[in-house]
């Protein structure tokens, strides 16, 4: 028997076409969420200092950027709150103030752009005077009442309008609760993607400057987020979030954990997400601004990376950016 050639998997690599016929995974706009802080006032924007390129806007330019978002063929928004000092407190009750910022933005959301979901963020930290995702009592952060504060909220936006009720807290016990209190008030529609495998992570920096959480944050959040090295606590939080009601789950954050992505969607098959955090952000945007690497194709690249992990989606400050390249015909063949 002659001994068959050595393989020569570069021919199916020689050409865009044939690199397009092979290959495994395509990114749609369908497939981005928008992450958006909102702040107050009218016609107001703010730069985000640690993420070029992110606006805080108030609500009249969110219910422009969200139309031009959804004209772009992006599905969903998720919209964070930056939070004055004056409206922070121990017991965090702007949270579930009918009239704050964020209800306010989904009603008027609601109102002017109903096609594109609106996400929330379901979590005390924009509201608490110590920067906590929970209330806290003699310096520890409390579960269960912590719980009762995560569903009066959730309630609040559910009746605001929400479509996808976003618990980031990683309280025990927050996901049953809100579900059996969407389901008593009739909010049967709601659905939760869980924050289920969200790691204590050094790559939410930015982030905590958007929403003004960093300078209240006292500690660490340890006690509730998840240990970077755990990848078995990270699967067995999505068994129970989805044991409790979520109808899709999370893995925060996204590159470093592709890995959790992979082995949620393999074990659960139910609709993962990722988010590709701010820090994840600042760092391509920063090599960029450098000129140390090239941003549009790091962006890309970063976001086929989170499909071929197995991701149904991802939340990304890149999205209107990347929505409006693949519309203009990218496809990186
Ligand atoms: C707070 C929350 C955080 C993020 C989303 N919701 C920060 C944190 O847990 O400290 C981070 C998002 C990002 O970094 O882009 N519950």
């Amino acid at each position: 028997m002659p001994k068959p050639p050595a393989p020569r998997l570069r021919r199916l690599r020689r050409t865009p076409a044939l690199r397009s016929l092979v290959r495994e995974d395509r990114l749609s706009a369908d497939d981005l969420i928008w992450p958006v802080f909102l702040c107050d006032g009218e016609g107001a924007t703010q730069e985000v200092a640690s993420m070029p390129g992110v606006l805080r806007r108030s609500v009249d330019l969110t219910v422009e950027a969200a139309a031009d978002a959804h004209e772009a063929g992006i599905r969903a928004i998720c919209l964070f709150p930056y939070t004055d000092a004056a409206h922070k407190s121990d017991l965090c009750e702007e949270a579930w103030n009918p009239e704050n910022l964020s209800n306010r933005a989904i009603r008027a959301i609601k109102a002017e752009v109903p096609d594109i979901a609106v996400m929330t963020d379901v979590a005390l930290d924009p509201y608490n005077a110590q920067g906590h995702d929970g209330i806290v009592r003699d310096g520890q952060i409390v579960n269960d009442e912590s719980v009762e504060a995560l569903v009066r909220m959730a309630l609040a936006q559910a009746e605001a309008g929400a479509d996808i009720l976003g618990p980031s807290d990683m309280m025990d016990g927050r996901i049953g609760a809100i579900r059996d209190a969407l389901e008593a008030a009739g909010h049967i529609h709601t659905t939760i993607m869980s924050y289920a495998a969200k790691y204590a992570s050094a790559f939410y920096g930015p982030f905590r400057d958007a929403v003004g959480a960093s300078g209240a944050l006292k500690g660490d959040k340890k006690t509730y987020q998840l240990d970077p090295f755990n990848a078995e606590e990270g699967l067995r939080c999505v068994a129970r979030d989805l044991a409790e009601g979520a109808d899709m789950v999370m893995v925060k954050p996204g590159m470093p954990y592709l890995d959790i992505c992979t082995r949620v969607k393999e074990r659960f098959c139910v609709p993962t997400f990722a988010y590709q955090v701010s820090g994840e952000y600042a760092m391509i945007r920063a090599a960029a601004g450098n000129g140390w690497i090239d941003g549009e194709k790091a962006m890309m690249e970063s976001l086929m990376a989170f499909r071929r992990a197995g991701c149904d989606g991802v939340l990304t400050y890149f999205a209107p950016e990347a929505a409006a390249l693949i519309r203009a015909g990218w496809d990186g063949a």
